[in-house]
């Protein structure tokens, strides 16, 4: 601590050649004035207080010794033009910079499933990408939104390849999202203390089936209207429901009115959302580091540990780059259909349902056709993703760094839940 204090002084009261300090004359010098030999040597200057008062007393009013920052800590730093130049205005940075290069990622023969995670925010980045080309072209009215999407795909160059990688990037992204969720709840990463990486996790995956639903409105072609009908219509059977509906469809229908809606939230509120989750999740990683799996650590599974700068930072950009040729290969490969113009007036066709990732809950409301079964199934639902999200704080054991194999079988039944839904839809309907 006094040594400590000694450092302090140092810059501070820059004492004259005879040892004396020159009170308030410790004015920062002016730049390339000569320095005293004690401060420039780094050797720590010391102060007598008692000299500095007997000084100041003779005229009368006692001045401590000020303590000042130096002027410019960094001029005789050794970096380079521009790396001294950031360096100089964020040195407050420089601890993080610091601690991201000591973070480590713990290799095991589970690591492999570390990447989704950053699989799923580079799809996002190319969300936002391919989302504000598509902007400059698309207009969400009523009237224009399927002239536009058209002319996007047929007359824009390489507007239909933007399309096709905004359409396919989505998908992947839920896809990645959902890998990355079960990931992390088999290997009870959401343990402590990381129960707020799951519950930001969590808001972020429905955030992103957000996304999916709005987007799938703004073609306006028949399969996003009708389904969009269906889709929106779920809330009414619940307490308060009408009014989810209403201000989700901006009137009693599916119209002009929701197309507004939908891309204003595809548009503005999700992404702000997801910022602001995605931000305060990716900070929790890095301040919390990477989890290893229970019991790995004292088994010896634990083969070593690499940096995440720059060695598994330079992996995730391999995964990326694999993610971007299977997301070139899948636009160009199986472009999505454009599907005929919304006619308001004509009957619902035969076969609508809504995309893959809501096809399990989809089928549990096909499933409960009864009195009083809709409402049931929201229930279900409803009351699983607040157990769900709820998961680390109930997990206990797994908090102990003790196995928990209630919590492993139950996330086991999610996810056949969440198959077996899907295949049968899939089954009944086809792709
Ligand atoms: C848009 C969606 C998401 C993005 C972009 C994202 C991003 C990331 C990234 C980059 C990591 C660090 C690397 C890794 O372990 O994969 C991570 C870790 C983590 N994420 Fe996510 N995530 C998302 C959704 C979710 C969801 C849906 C959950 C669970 C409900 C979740 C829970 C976690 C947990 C618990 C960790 C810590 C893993 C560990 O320490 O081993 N994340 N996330």
């Amino acid at each position: 601590m006094a040594e400590e204090n000694k450092n302090i002084q140092a810059p501070a009261s820059k004492p004259s050649a005879a040892g004396k300090p020159k009170p308030p004359a410790a004015k920062p010098s002016a730049p390339g004035a000569s320095k005293p030999a004690a401060a420039k040597s780094g050797a720590p200057a010391k102060v007598k207080p008692a000299a500095a008062k007997q000084d100041a007393g003779k005229k009368g009013v006692y001045k401590p010794p000020v303590q000042r920052a130096e002027a410019n800590p960094f001029k005789d730093t050794k970096t380079g033009a521009v790396a001294g130049w950031l360096e100089e205005r964020f040195a407050v940075l420089i601890p993080v910079i610091a601690y991201l290069r000591k973070k480590e990622v713990p290799k095991h023969r589970l690591s492999f499933w570390y990447y989704f995670g950053g699989l799923a925010m580079f799809f996002f980045m190319i969300q936002i990408l391919t989302g504000l080309l598509l902007m400059l072209y698309y207009r969400p009215t009523e009237a224009e939104a399927f002239a536009r999407f058209v002319y996007i795909q047929t007359e824009v160059p390489f507007g239909w390849l933007i399309r096709q990688v905004h359409a396919w990037s989505a998908n992947l992204m839920v896809l990645m999202a959902f890998i990355h969720m079960f990931s992390t709840f088999f290997m009870k990463a959401y343990r402590k203390p990381r129960e707020l990486m799951w519950v930001s996790g969590f808001i972020l995956l429905v955030l992103t089936l957000g996304f999916g639903f709005t987007g799938y409105l703004l073609p306006w072609n028949e399969l996003a209207y009708f389904a969009t009908q269906i889709g929106t219509e779920v809330p009414k059977v619940a307490p308060g429901g009408e009014f989810i509906v209403r201000l989700l469809r901006g009137g009693e229908e599916v119209g002009g009115e929701t197309l507004t809606r939908m891309f204003a939230m595809h548009v503005i509120l999700l992404p702000g959302l997801v910022m602001l989750f995605l931000s305060a999740h990716l900070m929790l990683v890095q301040v919390l580091g990477t989890s290893s799996p229970i019991g790995y650590k004292e088994a010896g599974l634990i083969k070593g540990y690499e940096k995440f700068f720059p060695n598994f930072l330079a992996k995730d950009g391999i995964a990326w780059l694999i993610g971007f040729a299977l997301l070139i290969y899948l636009a160009v490969m199986f472009p999505w259909e454009t599907g005929e113009k919304v006619d308001m007036l004509a009957a619902a066709p035969d076969g609508i349902k809504p995309e893959w990732y809501f096809w399990a809950q989809f089928q549990l409301l096909k499933d409960l056709k009864f009195e009083g079964g809709e409402l049931l199934a929201i229930v279900i639902l409803t009351v699983g993703a607040i157990i769900w999200i709820l998961v680390p704080f109930m997990d206990r054991k797994a908090s102990r760094e003790e196995r928990s194999p209630l919590f492993t079988i139950f996330g086991l039944l999610v996810l056949a839940f969440l198959l077996i839904g899907t295949f049968r839809v899939y089954l009944e309907y086809g792709w």
